[in-house]
């Protein structure tokens, strides 16, 4: 199975966990497409659901497969949201934001019951951090969150190039309009810690660190399909 396939397995094994009536939260990225395009499949053949999107381009694919989307100001409480992974420990604890999603993917994954995330079989790792960890920061005093970003990483003992994400020269901007510091720590042994550290810099909208958020983890490998539970949930 090549990563597309494994990816396209994962997305179908997810589509078990969606019912009737539901209202899903619709992640960004690679294989969350793959999950668009197998739930627009069942939407066509008349499975009613209802669909808040994690991003604009993710809102552009609902929109083009007749996927029905609304705002998570419309459906602010929702009962799964389906989302891929940039990194998946054996905790369940993710890394998040290679596509540049990740505040609007945290923001609906809070509001969902429950999350499954979806992956083939390298996103898998022992230990977070070998993916440089996106953290969404305010344009204004740039400078000055990244340098409060390496002291708060220096404190917990991390090190590593903290760089400004760019696309053709020009810093990213995500849909929210912010920038985003992608951080090559190499190891992240203390996930908690560092969140909560990140979370106290006032220029830091929001990390992709998701910490107790996914109780569901559905793994494509050439061995098939593995589906990993949060101890305590479910
Ligand atoms: C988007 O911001 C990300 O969180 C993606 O969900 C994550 O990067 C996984 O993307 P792929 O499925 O394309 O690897």
């Amino acid at each position: 199975m090549d990563a597309r396939q494994m990816k396209i397995e994962a997305a179908r094994a997810a589509l078990e966990h969606v019912e009737h009536g539901m209202h899903l939260g619709i992640g960004t990225g690679s294989t969350a497409e793959e999950f668009v395009r197998l739930l627009a499949e069942k939407v066509a053949d008349g499975l009613a659901v209802k669909g808040v999107p994690t991003s604009e381009r993710t809102a552009r694919l609902c929109v083009e497969l007749g996927v029905p989307l609304f705002s998570l100001d419309e459906l602010p409480e929702l009962d799964l949201t389906v989302d891929g992974a940039d990194e998946i420990d054996h905790e369940l604890r993710l890394i998040k934001g290679g596509g540049g999603a990740l505040l609007r993917e945290k923001i609906v994954a809070a509001a969902s019951t429950r999350m499954v995330v979806i992956a083939d079989r390298t996103k898998l790792v022992d230990v977070l951090g070998a993916f440089p960890l996106p953290i969404e920061v305010n344009p204004f005093g740039l400078t000055a969150t990244r340098i409060a970003v390496e002291k708060a990483a220096a404190r917990l003992g991390l090190g590593g190039d903290i760089a400004l994400r760019a696309t053709d020269g020009e810093a990213f901007e995500t849909d929210g309009g912010h920038h985003i510091l992608d951080a090559s720590f190499g190891r992240i042994p203390d996930a908690e810690a560092l969140s909560a550290a990140l979370h106290a810099i006032p220029g830091v909208v929001e990390h992709g660190l998701f910490i107790t958020m996914a109780q569901v983890a559905i793994i494509a490998g050439n061995g098939g399909i593995e589906e990993l539970r949060r101890q305590g949930n479910e």
